[in-house]
C-alpha cells in the first residue's frame, strides 16, 4: 500500500520515478530537473536554494545516475557495472515519521528524524532550530523556526502547527533537483520535489512525500535515501553551471 506522509499529496501519476536494483533512477513523465546551489546569507549560514543549469529529462524514462560514477552525468552511462559500490535499498517502507523525535514548543513543533539529514545546515541559522523552537511563543522565533524546517531539503525537520497538528510544507511543483553544496566542496543528492511516486523495480512503493533526497554519490547507507556521505567523501558531479535562476523561498530576507 502507497502511504502519502501528512501534508504531502500525491503528484499527477504521470510523474514516477523507478528505482532500479543495481542500476539508475529511471524517470517517467519529463519533470523539470535543474542543480539547486545552497546559498548562504552574510553570515555563512546555508539560507535559501537558487537554481542553475538545466538539464534535459525528454527520454522517456530518463535514467539518472545513482551510483555517482558515470562520466555522463547526471544520466546512466552503464559505469554502476563495474563501480565500486553497494545498490543494495533498504528493506520495508520506511515512513518518515516512524522513529522521530518532536521537539515541543509553546506553538510550534519540530519532528526529528536523524536518518534523514542530508548535511545541508538551514537548521543551524540564528542560534538553531531547537532554540528557536523553544521560544515560538515569540513570533520572530516561530517564523525563523518554520522556516528553517521547510528549508530541510528532506524533511527529516518538520515544523508543525501545534492549534491545527498540520505540518508547514511549501507547496512544489514536480521537480528535480540535482543539489550543489559549495560551501563544502561538495554535491549533494537528487532532491525530488512535489510527490513524484517513487517504487522499486517490482513495484513496492516508497512513502510519497513533498520533498526528500536520495543518493546521487552512490555511498549511502540508507539507499535510496541520502544520509549525507557525499558531504564526509567530498563527492562531486563536476557538472558545470551557476547559480542564477529562481530561488527557494521565492523571496530571500
Ligand atoms: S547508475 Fe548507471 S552509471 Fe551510475
Amino acid at each position: 500500500m502507497t502511504e502519502i506522509m501528512t501534508g504531502s499529496s500525491e503528484a499527477d501519476s504521470r510523474y514516477r520515478i523507478v528505482v532500479t536494483e543495481s542500476g539508475p533512477y529511471l524517470v517517467y513523465g519529463r519533470p523539470p530537473l535543474a542543480q539547486q546551489f545552497i546559498m548562504a546569507n552574510d553570515r555563512g549560514e546555508s539560507w535559501y536554494f537558487q537554481e542553475g543549469k538545466h538539464f534535459s529529462t525528454e527520454a522517456e524514462p530518463t535514467a539518472l545516475c545513482r551510483c555517482g560514477a558515470s562520466h555522463r552525468k547526471p544520466y546512466c552511462d552503464g559505469s554502476h557495472r563495474d563501480a565500486d559500490w553497494n545498490p543494495e535499498l533498504e528493506k520495508g517502507n520506511d515512513r518518515l515519521l516512524d522513529n522521530v523525535e518532536v521537539k515541543r514548543g509553546e506553538r510550534v513543533s519540530v519532528s526529528d528524524n536523524p536518518k534523514y539529514c542530508v548535511f545541508a545546515r538551514f537548521c543551524d541559522a540564528e542560534g538553531g532550530i531547537f532554540a528557536l523552537t523553544d521560544r515560538s511563543d515569540e513570533r520572530d522565533a516561530r517564523q525563523m523556526a518554520v522556516r528553517e524546517a521547510s528549508m530541510c531539503p528532506s524533511a527529516r525537520l518538520t515544523a508543525w502547527d501545534n492549534a491545527t497538528e498540520r505540518p508547514y510544507e511549501y507547496k512544489y511543483e514536480p521537480s528535480l533537483g540535482l543539489i550543489e553544496d559549495n560551501a563544502i566542496g561538495a554535491s549533494g543528492g537528487l532532491w525530488v520535489r512535489g510527490g513524484i511516486r517513487m517504487t522499486r523495480e517490482n513495484g513496492e512503493p516508497f512513502e510519497i512525500r513533498n520533498r526528500v533526497v536520495v543518493c546521487r554519490c552512490g555511498q549511502s547507507a540508507d539507499k535510496p535515501y541520502c544520509d549525507g556521505t557525499h558531504a564526509s567523501i567530498k563527492w562531486r558531479d563536476q557538472l558545470e553551471g551557476m547559480p542564477e535562476g529562481e530561488t527557494v523561498p521565492e523571496e530571500v530576507y
